[in-house]
C-alpha cells in the first residue's frame, strides 16, 4: 500500500525527515520505490532531462500522463505526485479540475502546482475540497522562468523570506499538503519550515526543510546539460551507458556478440535436413 498524506505529514510532528525523489519511467520509479523513498515525484522536470526540451514550460498535460502512468505502474509503496505542466492549472476551475483529474487517473495521490498568484490559490482551494490533494511549489519556480530572469536563488534577503512566508502560509490555509522550497537561502527555509504546519520540502533549500527533493537524472549522473549547486550526484550513469554502448558496438564488430549461450539453435536433426537440401 502507497504511503497517505497523513504520514507524511506526521513525519514533520516525529521529526523525521521525508525523502522524494523524481522518476519518469517504469524501471527507474520500481527500484527508487524498493529503495523507500517516501514520495515519488513525477516532475515536470522530465522535460528536459528525459524529453530534452529546453524549458520545463516545453512539456504538456500528453506527456507528462505517459510517464506518469508508467511511473504509477511501478510505484507499490511510494506517494505518486505528478507534476501539473504550465498553463493546466492557471485555467478555471472546471478545466483544473478536469486536468487534475486526469492525473489521479493515471495512477497519482496527488498533483503539485507552481506559485500562489490569487487564480492558483482558488483552483488549489477548489481541488483540495473535492478531494485532491495538493502540493504547493516556492521560491524557485522553473515555469516563472521567463519572468524570473534564469536560475536566480529566492528569499535572499530577511524581507523577501518574509514575503515566501506569506505566500507559503497562503498555500498553507488553501490546503496544501506540503510545499517544495526551491533554491532559498538555508536560514530563509528554516525560518519558513519553523512557521508551517505542512512539511516543507526543499531543492536547494538547505538542511533544515523537512524533507529533501531531488531530480533522480542528476542523483544518477545521467544528466549534464548543467550540473545545479545543491544536487548530490551518487553514480555516473552517464560513464556507465557510454561504456556499455561501445563495449557493445566493439563486441558486434569483433563477431563475439551473440555467442552461441546467447542465440536459438536447431537440433542435430533439422541442421542435418538443411545441409542435405538441394
Ligand atoms: O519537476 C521537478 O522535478 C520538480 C522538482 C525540482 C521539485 O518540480
Amino acid at each position: 500500500m502507497r504511503n497517505s498524506i497523513q504520514k507524511i505529514q506526521n513525519y514533520k510532528k516525529e521529526g523525521k525527515k521525508i525523502t522524494v525523489l523524481t522518476a519518469y519511467d517504469y524501471s527507474t520509479a520500481k527500484y527508487i520505490d524498493q529503495a523507500g523513498v517516501d514520495i515519488v515525484l513525477v516532475g515536470d522536470s522530465l522535460a528536459q532531462v528525459a524529453l530534452g526540451y529546453d524549458n520545463t514550460t516545453d512539456i504538456g498535460m500528453d506527456e507528462m500522463l505517459v510517464f506518469t502512468r508508467a511511473v504509477s505502474r511501478a510505484v507499490e509503496k511510494a506517494l505518486l505526485v505528478a507534476d501539473m505542466p504550465f498553463m493546466s492549472f492557471q485555467l478555471d476551475k472546471i478545466q483544473t479540475m478536469k486536468n487534475a483529474c486526469e492525473f489521479i487517473k493515471a495512477g497519482a495521490n496527488a498533483i503539485k502546482m507552481e506559485g500562489c498568484s490569487d487564480f492558483v490559490i482558488d483552483n488549489i482551494k477548489h481541488l483540495v475540497q473535492n478531494g485532491v490533494p495538493v502540493m504547493g511549489h516556492l521560491g524557485f519556480t522553473p515555469m516563472s522562468i521567463n519572468s524570473i530572469g534564469g536560475h536566480k536563488i529566492q528569499g535572499k534577503d530577511a524581507d523577501r523570506t518574509i514575503d515566501l512566508l506569506k505566500n507559503a502560509l497562503r498555500l498553507q490555509n488553501a490546503g496544501c499538503f506540503a510545499i517544495v522550497l526551491e533554491m532559498l537561502p538555508l536560514q530563509s527555509s528554516q525560518f519558513i519550515s519553523q512557521r508551517l504546519r505542512i512539511p516543507t520540502i526543499g531543492i536547494g533549500g538547505g538542511k533544515f526543510c523537512d524533507g529533501q527533493v531531488l531530480v533522480s537524472d542528476d542523483v544518477l549522473g545521467k544528466f549534464d546539460r548543467y550540473k545545479p549547486k545543491f544536487a548530490r550526484q551518487y553514480s555516473s550513469l552517464k560513464d556507465i551507458i557510454f561504456n556499455v554502448a561501445k563495449a557493445f558496438c566493439s563486441d558486434v564488430e569483433a563477431g563475439t556478440f551473440p555467442s552461441v549461450k546467447e542465440s536459438f539453435t536447431l537440433n542435430n536433426e533439422e541442421i542435418e535436413k538443411l545441409e542435405n537440401y538441394r
